[in-house]
């Protein structure tokens, strides 16, 4: 039998309860699920990619058929690497589908990889990678939104003092 593979793609900077909500829909549909932490060229990150990769490992950590990998080129290319079946992506609401209509066009253009839209948790739709950083920025609580160990990287990377590359 054909192990059908689910690629769930983001920046997950940082992984958030809204995409290991989706990860796990995925799981329900797909026997596999790869996580891939990429590059978005419009976004600069506050976690690098190791940190991020090993917060989505070990947020992870014991579910069955779930691996997380470093994406450093295109999406497209990972899943013919992979054999992927589909790419999987959240929606919280429209302006998600907005986003996201054109990558999964220009995915399938590239790879033939259809993309597979997944409602999220209600309870979860208003949580986003970059309101989790406002948040915490601010001082906010991000307990609840997060894992522990993902709420502790976000605030060591916030107080930290900015690298000398003047990277963010
Ligand atoms: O969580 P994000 O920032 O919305 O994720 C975007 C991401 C990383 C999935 C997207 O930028 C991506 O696929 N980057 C890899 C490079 C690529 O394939 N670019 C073309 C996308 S159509």
């Amino acid at each position: 039998m054909t192990t059908r593979i689910a690629v769930c793609p983001g920046s997950f900077d940082p992984v958030t309860l809204g995409h290991l909500d989706i990860v796990r829909r995925a799981r329900s549909l797909f026997d596999e699920v790869v996580v891939a932490v990429g590059i978005n060229a419009g976004k600069a990150p506050l976690l690098d990619a190791e940190t991020r990769v090993r917060l989505f490992t070990e947020a992870v950590a014991g579910q069955d058929g779930v691996r997380v990998v470093r994406m450093p080129g295109l999406l497209a290319d990972l899943c013919t690497e992979l054999g992927a079946a589909a790419i999987v992506k959240g929606l919280r609401g429209g302006a998600d589908y907005d986003a996201e209509q054109p990558m999964a066009l220009m995915n399938r253009h590239l790879s033939g990889v259809e993309t597979v839209f997944v409602t999220g948790a209600p309870e979860l739709a208003h949580v986003s990678s970059s309101m989790v950083k406002d948040v915490a920025r601010y001082g906010g609580d991000i307990a609840g939104l997060v894992p522990p160990a993902v709420s502790d990287a976000v605030h060591a990377a916030i107080s930290a003092p900015p690298p000398k590359d003047g990277r963010s």
